[in-house]
């Protein structure tokens, strides 16, 4: 049973698996993304109806751009029009949707229709989600490192200003620390996802692929997380976050 005194501030999820679902199905990789993206719809109503706060979505590492160029392709394309199509329902739901991950180079297209969800939904209360498009966790430290740098050399700071709670107002987002990372596929590793915020996450590897990663699915990583002990260093047993 999910323990709502023990629910994770923030999750990410690592949807991986989109490839071989198709694969197991004679089905080009293309339907594997396409029914990945539909099953998030589905996985989102159900977060966010259990009034988690903050979801952090790994849709398209840096690293990702590597691939075909059809297959980049259709990604793109993919988030443009899914994008446009959930606006909406990303607004009634109350959500706030901001991206972590690099402006280049992404098509024009794409970042105007990021812009577009990011404008449309900035009101939202109810949670915030985080898309991790054209993201690398390495980038981020780089591009966290040049924004305090360009500070320290136009002098409106000093070295000894540098603390973690600048460095964390300096990443793509200021969000709290990962509580648990969730990836399908069967793949344990973290592929250059949310380095920094990850630091004293739990990790949940399932062997589903993200497609068939069903609300059902979620709540029993909800409740392997729960039965952890974290201890973030400390001898004695630190209860989850939210406490009893
Ligand atoms: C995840 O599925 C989606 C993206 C990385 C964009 P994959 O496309 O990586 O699927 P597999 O890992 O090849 O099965
Ligand atoms: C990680 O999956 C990126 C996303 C899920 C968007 P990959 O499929 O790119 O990761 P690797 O290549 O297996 O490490
Ligand atoms: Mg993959």
């Amino acid at each position: 049973m999910i323990e709502n005194s023990k629910m994770p501030t923030h999750v990410g999820i690592i949807m991986d698996g989109n490839g071989r679902f198709a694969k197991e199905r004679n089905l080009p990789r293309s339907l594997g993304h396409q029914e990945g993206a539909k099953n998030l719809k589905e996985l989102l109503y159900h977060i966010y109806d259990m009034n988690l706060k903050y979801v952090s979505l790994f849709a398209f590492s840096t690293e990702n751009f590597e691939r075909e160029e059809k297959e980049v392709r259709f990604l793109m394309d993919l988030f443009v029009t899914l994008f446009k199509k959930e606006l909406k329902t990303l607004k009634d739901l109350g959500v706030k949707v901001v991206f972590s991950g690099r402006k280049e180079p992404l098509p024009e297209r794409v970042w105007e229709a990021m812009m577009d969800l990011v404008d449309a939904t900035k009101e939202g209360t109810k949670g915030i989600l985080n898309i991790c498009l054209n993201y690398g966790g390495q980038y981020e430290i780089v591009d966290m490192t040049k924004k305090i740098a360009e500070k320290v050399l136009e002098g409106q700071i000093k070295i000894e200003d540098i603390t973690k709670e600048l460095v964390e107002k300096n990443l793509y987002q200021n969000l709290p620390p990962l509580d648990l990372i969730i990836r399908t596929s069967g793949e344990q590793r973290i592929s250059n996802f949310m380095i920094y915020q990850a630091a004293y996450a739990e990790y949940y590897f399932t062997d589903t692929y993200f497609p068939a990663f069903k609300a059902k699915d979620f709540d029993e990583a909800l409740i392997a997380y729960q039965n952890r002990n974290r201890r973030f260093g400390k001898n004695e047993t630190k209860e989850l976050s939210g406490n009893e």
